[in-house]
């Protein structure tokens, strides 16, 4: 996929839905009684895996497009897999179906392709074994394939090393099976998803500050759900419309959780002429349309309590700093090793590629900025965050810019290319 620069980005877009609630709306309905509606499913492919693996466990699951409909097994109805249960290239599939295996008394194992496969999910082994379940590494190195027979749980208090919403999903998953009180403290707090929807299908499950709480369940209930559309995907459209001259963008509809909206803080203390229309918080999670024009930006400092809430937007916002004036440091973002691809070195190497003055640091970088790019051979490494971030800075930067392995944004934005060539001038 080629891209060259574009005078600017033009009119409306309704982003797909969110990915963290279309797993999750999947994977709670298949747990509760009852028919779960889902609006606005995401149809990525990280999504569609979760749907076949609950299939595989004898849920029945209709998916016609934008609505998803799930018929209920019950918190204890799911049926022991045939097969070695596939979760491709999607970590909050594996880490979440972890959580609930861990409860189930059969025996199953997970893997993915060789991204998953490379992935750290001791963080996940180690708390489920406290809480009593056999679970392993079945290589024996941390990571997938994983075989778990679940069993007799018991409530713990885990103090999680790591800021990480699959994490905690995964324990509290795990405690609606527990017995007793199951908490999970985070060193800053991740996206709540989990606690918002569980507590829809009527779960216990409450928070304070960086602790979530949840007790056992004897029953959930099926939901409606009208999943909004993903930040994490708007935010392309959000940095062009802010960085390619004469910009003005509407996107529709997005997902304001305001676990989630470390991006629009950011792109407002770099300047950024960003509001928020038609907000509504009437359902468990806000949303809103977000209106940018393209502004002159400055450097920032992105650190601490805020990663958690734009962990997936680094990597434009690391391009969207090459266009500001001045200095922009991303720190405390290891994390961003062990997404989909090592998103600190893939980054660096990449923008490097283009001319810009970018270092690579333990915890993540620091960019100057200001400087032009120019176009590259940008290798995406699979990672549908990174093709999707090039395929913006490619359009700000002199020349040709290709992508290679474009096609994976069909992991979180099936339609992400059509969608940006009907806005680009
Ligand atoms: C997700 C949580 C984040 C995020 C991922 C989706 C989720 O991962 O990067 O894309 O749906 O819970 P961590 O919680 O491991 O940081």
């Amino acid at each position: 996929m080629k891209f060259r620069k574009c005078k600017g980005l033009k009119g409306q877009v309704t982003v797909p839905g969110d990915k963290s609630i279309s797993h999750r709306s999947v994977m709670f309905g298949s747990l509760a009684n009852g028919t779960t509606e889902i609006h606005n499913f995401l149809q990525g492919t990280d999504c569609l895996s979760t749907i076949a693996c609950f299939r595989s466990m004898g849920v029945e699951i209709e998916n016609r497009g934008q609505v998803v409909t799930v018929r209920g097994n019950g918190l204890r109805g799911l049926k022991k897999p045939e097969h070695m249960l596939d979760c491709n290239n999607s970590g909050t599939t594996i880490r979440l179906i972890s959580g609930i295996l861990a409860g189930q008394h059969f025996a199953s194992s997970l893997t993915g392709d060789s991204s998953i496969q490379k992935r750290p999910m001791k963080r996940i082994l180690n708390p489920l074994s406290q809480m009593g379940a056999q679970i392993r590494s079945i290589k024996g190195n941390g990571c997938a394939p994983l075989e778990i027979l679940g069993g007799p749980l018991q409530g713990i208090h885990y103090h999680s090393p790591v800021a990480s919403a699959q994490v905690k999903s995964a324990i509290l998953l795990a405690g609606l099976y527990a017995g007793g009180e199951t908490k999970v403290t985070e060193p800053y707090v991740s996206r709540d998803h989990t606690e918002r929807m569980l507590s829809c299908f009527g779960a216990d499950v409450r928070t304070e500050g960086a602790t979530a709480f949840i007790r056992p369940a004897r029953e959930l209930y099926g939901q409606k759900i009208l999943v909004p559309g993903d930040i994490s995907s708007a935010a392309f459209f959000l940095a062009a419309g802010l960085i390619l001259p004469g910009s003005e963008i509407l996107v529709r509809n997005v997902g304001v959780n305001p676990t989630r909206d470390g991006f629009l803080h950011v792109c407002r203390n770099m300047g950024a002429n960003l509001t928020l229309l038609n907000e509504d918080h009437g359902s468990s999670e806000p949303t809103a349309d977000i209106l940018v024009k393209s502004s002159p930006l400055h450097g920032t400092v992105i650190s601490g309590a805020i990663i958690p809430t734009l962990i997936d937007e680094l990597p434009i916002l690391a391009a969207m700093a090459c266009f500001a004036d001045g200095e922009t440091v991303i720190r405390d973002a290891q994390e961003l090793k062990v997404k989909e691809s090592n998103r600190i070195a893939v980054m660096v190497q990449n923008l490097k590629a283009m001319g810009a003055q970018v270092e690579e640091t333990g915890d993540g970088m620091v960019i100057q900025g200001g400087k032009p790019l120019h176009g590259a051979q940008i290798d995406s490494n699979g990672d549908h965050r990174i093709a999707m971030t090039f395929a913006v800075a490619g359009s700000a930067a002199e020349g040709e810019t290709e992508i290679l392995g474009a096609e994976c944004v069909k992991i979180s934005y099936p339609g992400f290319y059509e969608d940006w060539g009907r806005l680009a001038r």
